[in-house]
């Protein structure tokens, strides 16, 4: 069975002012469909076209493995965003660790923009939760993912430049404390728990 575009969890309106509609619109409607679309190609008619999207991602090679990445990467991308009723703020465990491996929210914030605005290129930043426990911020370039070493995503921007070409131009700074403010903390919570349990 191909692989689908999944809708995004929100209007396109809803991260506006900071991620405007019309990037919504190119981001999800453009980039993560054809990242869809050409791994359904890859895909069609080969032993890969059984497996899970998680499974490819883990397993996948080549461009087989850079569509399904990307496709997953951007639906994770869209469930750490939110309208502003849904943001909340990182409260209980997940707070707890951020106090103990970034001493407090703001060091995280620190620590996460600033490798977001020194990525060199097109790739994600993640917030990982190791086979350790702890939290770390990594770089990974172009399609790269934490499920590939066995570990677990909590939250991810997205730094592809046509993430914030449409809104920001080429001023990246401007569009990370953008996405800063949006971030769907009880989400970045629960992947955090699935992590541990
Ligand atoms: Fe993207």
């Amino acid at each position: 069975m191909a692989f689908e575009l999944p809708a995004l969890p929100y209007p396109s309106t809803a991260l506006a002012p900071h991620i405007s509609e019309e990037t919504l619109r190119f981001h999800h409607g453009k980039h993560h469909a054809a990242y869809i679309n050409n791994l359904n190609k890859l895909i069609a008619n080969t032993p890969d076209a059984g497996k899970t999207l998680d499974d490819l991602v883990r397993t996948a090679e080549g461009a087989i493995y850079n569509n399904a990445a990307q496709a997953w990467n951007h639906t994770f991308y869209w469930q750490c965003l939110a309208p502003q009723d849904r943001r909340g703020q990182p409260e209980g465990d997940l707070l707890a660790a951020i106090n103990r491996d970034f001493k407090s929210v703001d060091g995280l914030r620190e620590a996460f923009l600033a490798a977001a605005a020194g990525l060199f290129g097109s790739g994600w930043t993640w917030l990982i939760q190791g086979t350790d426990g702890r939290l770390s911020v990594e770089n990974m370039g172009n399609a790269g993912n934490p499920l590939t070493t066995g570990r677990t995503p909590l939250l991810v921007c997205d730094v592809w430049e046509h993430a914030y070409y449409i809104d920001y131009r080429n001023v990246r700074p401007d569009y990370l404390n953008g996405f800063w403010t949006l971030i769907n903390w009880p989400f970045v919570a629960a992947n955090l728990s699935a992590g541990t349990s």
